[in-house]
């Protein structure tokens, strides 16, 4: 089978840049990209672990969003509620594209608008594998593995039918992870805080929100029972973990939040606050990386003012928050 797959990575971020609009609700102009190849590092994260075939979890995965950014404000009833499908899905009011290609011609002449993203989008993962030749036995998988990307209430008779592939259940659960469990999750957090200052106009208080953190971990122990393979539950517990031990750091830095601010998790975290108005988590963490960490390597050096045992151990702590925030990108648990 010949692979157009970068071709169809091509279209996909094409389709995604054919919207201006910056921040709807909680997501933000470069989340989507973002957050598609997170999913896909992790999905074949999983497919290694759990035997599924790499090559329909790296197109399903690649696609899955595909007609996301269609989606704005939840629609409200007259009473205010939020309105509901059949199988309970919120649903959307339609944000129309600020410029079109095939996709989105596609998508208004199929009339796709108001299904909910999962539906709309296997719809036209078939569209586009067609188009690109692929072959219809490994179209419909691939449409199957996008459709159950997320999981409304339905019988238990129509669950098993929609969650029977390994490669269905890998992709939900990369997808639900990833903006609810870890580091990358923590980011969507500090993004969102971020952009209701900026609609505000308030500034965030940082120790307040360090304070808040542990309640904000505790919600999200609940995603793993939602997880439909056993490693996916793993992956649960082993990002916890680690969000617990990095909020009790960061509490623990306030103590001390001169030397923290500037070469601690308290100064990375301030770093992520930066840019709301047009955030991306993969430009952040590169930032840390590149320029971030190298700086405070050569401020720490000439460092006179400041306790320097107490710099040098703020410093390896940012060092390793940085490298466990590149390693969750990567798709590693
Ligand atoms: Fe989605
Ligand atoms: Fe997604």
């Amino acid at each position: 089978m010949p692979s157009h797959y970068d071709d169809i990575e091509r279209l996909v971020r094409s389709t995604f840049d054919l919207w201006d609009v910056v921040r709807v609700g909680f997501s933000w102009r470069k989340y989507y990209l973002n957050h598609t190849y997170r999913v896909q590092n992790l999905a074949l994260s999983l497919a290694a672990d759990l035997d599924g075939d790499p090559d329909s979890l790296r197109h399903a995965a690649i696609l899955h969003d595909i007609t996301k950014r269609y989606d704005g404000a939840i629609v409200k009833s007259p009473e205010g509620k939020n309105v509901v499908d059949e199988e309970g899905f919120w649903l959307n009011e339609t944000i129309a594209p600020d410029r079109h290609n095939w996709v989105t011609q596609l998508y208004d002449r199929m009339g796709l608008h108001g299904q909910i993203h999962h539906v709309s989008g296997a719809t036209m993962t078939e569209h586009v594998l067609r188009e690109f030749g692929y072959p219809e036995n490994f179209i419909r998988p691939v449409s199957k593995i996008v459709r159950g990307h997320l999981k409304g209430n339905v019988p238990p008779e129509v669950h098993d039918e929609r969650y029977r592939e390994t490669e269905v259940r890998i992709l939900y659960d990369a997808d639900t992870i990833d903006p609810n469990v870890g580091l990358t999750a923590f980011y969507r957090n500090i993004q969102i805080s971020a952009g209701n200052a900026l609609r505000r106009g308030e500034e965030i208080h940082l120790p307040t929100y360090v304070q808040n953190l542990p309640r904000w971990v505790d919600m999200k122990d609940s995603f793993r029972d939602h997880m439909l393979t056993e490693r996916g539950r793993e992956v649960c517990d082993v990002r916890q973990a680690r969000n617990r031990r990095v909020m009790q750091q960061l509490q623990a830095e306030l103590d001390q939040p001169a030397v923290n601010e500037k070469y601690g998790l308290l100064g990375a975290l301030a770093h992520l606050f930066t840019n709301p108005e047009d955030p991306s988590l993969h430009e952040h963490a590169d930032e840390l990386r590149d320029t971030w960490l190298p700086e405070r390597e050569r401020l720490l050096t000439h460092e006179t003012r400041l306790d320097r045992d107490l710099a040098g151990e703020a410093l390896e702590r940012s060092r390793e928050f940085v490298q466990m925030l590149h390693a969750e990108i990567s798709g590693q648990p």
